[in-house]
């Protein structure tokens, strides 16, 4: 193969999520932050009008795209490639030919949104590349956009803004209503981040995703049409749900009350953590799992297996599955001093149960997408 052009080295970071976990679709609030795995992309123009060579080393081949003849593919991962040049394409007309070469430091599917890394940094990427004078908002919703319309997943803006927006020991306060958003420093001292891959890989595309956010829209519907309360769900008290709950049904109810008790919790959370709180902060995650699990449906026995079993470590404040669920990481505050028999102990008792081998790594808020090296 020939080698393809690089001017510029970009790196694209994964996400983790703290608290607030299927809330951005529902104009909730979020506490991620950017971390330090990234997705590199290597790109350079080629001199072409519209051909784009995409080598991504994980799938070890070389991907031609014409820019002038962009459709869908077979492949999620193409397809990330292929929404972001879509939007793009319709946002300008300045990109041309490039070459890019992506190497992913990121674990595929385990709930660190691999995804939002990959779009993110292609589109923060061929802006620089071809000075298309987007800003950092503009990368984060295109982005978005690119999963929506070409791969089908009707996520929220979580993942994108995070991986973009990311800032070294911070994380950020999104309210995805509104957008404004506060960098918190975090200081959790003794305490460390874990994430514990379950290796169940999940695919958001294959509906659950879908349907959770169909639910939690119709449920709102419901309580729109009784109560005055402008078509959002910051509104929706429990007491309008409770009043509507023989019409929206079980299912729908838990979906609705699991929304507007976790948005009370990321509230709570930030306060715990700026008054350093942790026991409380590490309650609220555990709460956090308890509803993801029982009323939005959305873990699976391999994650409240690993959760319940962190919950016999007292070093451990809290513990929850994390991202769009059915597979992926738990999330765990982890004393410093346990962390390396922590990782031991569940990766034994994980493997016994499941016959899976477990995945752990530390990690620590980090800067989000930006620029590693540029030629020239
Ligand atoms: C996925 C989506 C996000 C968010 C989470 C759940 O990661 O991409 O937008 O909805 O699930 O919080």
């Amino acid at each position: 193969m020939h080698r393809l052009k690089t001017d510029l080295a970009i790196t694209s970071p994964g996400r983790i999520n703290l608290i607030g976990e299927h809330t951005d679709y529902n104009d909730g609030f979020v506490l991620p932050a950017a971390i330090d795995k990234a997705i590199i992309l290597k790109l350079g123009k080629n001199g072409t009008k519209s051909d784009c060579r995409i080598h991504s080393q994980g799938f070890g081949k070389v991907v031609h795209i014409d820019l002038g003849n962009i459709t869908k593919s077979n492949n999620d991962w193409e397809n990330y490639i292929l929404g972001v040049l879509y939007e793009l394409m319709l946002l300008t007309d300045k990109l041309k030919g490039f070459d890019c070469t992506i190497e992913s430091h990121l674990p595929i599917g385990s709930g660190v949104s691999s995804s939002a890394a990959l779009e993110c940094g292609l589109a923060f990427g061929l802006n620089e590349l071809f000075d298309l004078g987007l800003h950092k908002w503009d990368i984060i919703q295109l982005s978005q956009r690119a999963e929506h319309n070409y791969v089908g997943t009707k996520c929220g803006i979580m993942d994108q803004f995070a991986s973009v927006m990311g800032k070294d020991q911070h994380v950020m306060l999104l309210d995805c209503k509104t957008l404004d958003f506060e960098y918190i420093p975090i200081n959790i001292e003794p305490y460390r981040i874990l994430l514990l891959n379950t290796n169940v890989k999940h695919n958001l595309a294959f509906g659950e995703y879908n349907v959770r956010r169909e639910q939690c829209h119709n449920g709102l519907t419901i309580v729109g049409k009784q109560f005055q309360i402008g078509g959002t769900f910051r509104n929706v008290t429990m007491d309008m749900l409770n009043a509507c709950r023989s019409e929206m049904g079980d299912v729908v109810y838990n979906r609705c009350s699991y929304v507007i008790q976790e948005n009370e919790r990321v509230l709570e959370a930030v306060q715990a953590l700026r008054d350093r709180k942790m026991d409380r902060f590490g309650e609220l995650l555990y709460q956090t799992h308890k509803g993801l699990s029982e009323q939005f449906e959305v873990s699976c026995p391999e994650l409240d297996f690993l959760v319940d079993f962190s919950k016999e470590w007292k070093e451990v404040l809290g513990a929850r599955m994390m991202g769009g669920g059915f597979g992926g990481c738990t999330l765990n505050i982890v004393h410093k001093d346990v962390v390396e028999d922590f990782i031991e102990e569940s990766s034994k008792v994980y493997k016994k149960k499941f016959s899976l081998e477990l995945s752990a790594f530390q990690t620590v808020p980090s800067k989000g997408t930006s620029i590693m090296e540029k030629n020239g």
